[in-house]
């Protein structure tokens, strides 16, 4: 049977809905409903631009004084604490009160608290009927800091596709190997390094192959980028992630844009697209498998609209 050891609570924009229950399905195999779900396996929320916090379910009772008292039998202790009320229900009218519960909690853990910088942090909350204690592990402040890379430029993605096609990509098994064979200035290799992937980066244009290399010298990432042709590629990968160079034509005809589908088709077992058009047609064309998609809504009127393809490579 499944236990169930942990609660996730999630929130995303809603133009991102789809990228968010796309990389749901890709880090826990199931169908989002609502943003709060309890699952068994454990997901670190900084590698995922919508997770905002994960409580690793301790006791779980009827009542407050229950959770008290398994605590005090327990002897539960830690040094350098904090204890934080995690709200995961809109109207929880004990969330008023979170600071006498954390109180409570803080006065019976055996150590000493620490607001500043805790090594250990637990996390109360009430759902749905029932009390749950356990330890919180919270987004880092630094899930963002690849928003500050010395170089951008127009073809850029924006941080949160980029973590998403990661999890997409790996599904959260940081022993495959990815790759981003036209990665243009790093983002996507960024988040993959950040979120501890054995990921390489190629990208044709040697300017910004260097830009890529500066972006992740910039935060001391040890990531391979080659400047060169996806077609030179020689090793394999379990999985691709490509985000298409935005040509002149549309993809029917443009010959680079089937080049490097090809190519990632040979260098990998699994491609993750992301392309401005519906590429479907084609895709299915070049003998993909579409396993999942979705799309990113536009944020602002005129904005740009992405559509992301998860294919599986029938060898
Ligand atoms: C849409 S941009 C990628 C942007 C990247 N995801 C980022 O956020 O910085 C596509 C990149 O593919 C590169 N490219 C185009 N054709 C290529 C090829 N045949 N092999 C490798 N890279 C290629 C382009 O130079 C461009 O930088």
């Amino acid at each position: 049977m499944k236990t169930e050891r942990f609660i996730y609570n999630l929130n995303y924009p809603a133009n991102e809905k789809e990228s968010c229950e796309l990389e749901v399905r890709s880090l826990f195999q199931f169908d989002l409903k609502g943003k709060v779900f309890f699952e068994t396996r454990k997901v670190h929320p900084s590698v995922s631009p919508f997770l905002k916090n994960r409580l690793e379910i301790i006791f779980q009772a009827s009542t407050f004084s229950e959770i008290i008292e398994s605590i005090i039998i327990a002897k539960i202790a830690a040094p350098d604490f904090m204890v934080k009320y995690v709200e995961l229900e809109k109207d929880d009218r004990r969330f008023k009160k979170r600071r006498e519960y954390c109180k409570a909690i803080g006065l019976i853990i055996e150590g000493f608290p620490c607001y500043t910088a805790p090594k250990n942090t637990f996390g109360i909350t009430f759902y749905k009927g029932n009390w749950y204690f356990g330890k919180l592990a919270e987004r880092s402040p630094y899930w963002k800091a690849h928003n500050k890379k010395p170089n951008a430029y127009s073809s850029s993605l924006d941080l949160n596709t980029a973590k998403v096609l990661i999890n997409i990509a790996g599904n959260g098994d940081i022993s495959k190997r990815l790759i981003d064979p036209c990665c243009g200035v790093g983002t996507v290799l960024l988040e993959g390094v950040w979120a501890g992937y054995d990921i390489t980066g190629w990208e044709i244009n040697s300017k910004v192959a260097e830009s890529a290399r500066e972006n992740l010298r910039h935060f001391n990432y040890d990531v391979t980028v080659i400047t060169g042709d996806i077609q030179d590629i020689e090793d394999s990968f379990d999985a691709s992630i490509v985000d298409l160079p935005y040509g002149n034509f549309s993809f029917k005809n443009d010959e680079n844009q089937l080049k490097i589908i090809r190519n990632a088709r040979r260098i990998s077992n699994k491609i993750v697209l992301v392309s401005s058009e519906d590429i479907r047609e084609e895709l299915v064309k070049e003998n993909l498998k579409i396993i999942d998609h979705c799309k990113i809504g536009k944020k602002t009127k005129g904005a740009f609209m992405r559509y992301i393809w998860v294919c599986d490579v029938d060898q």
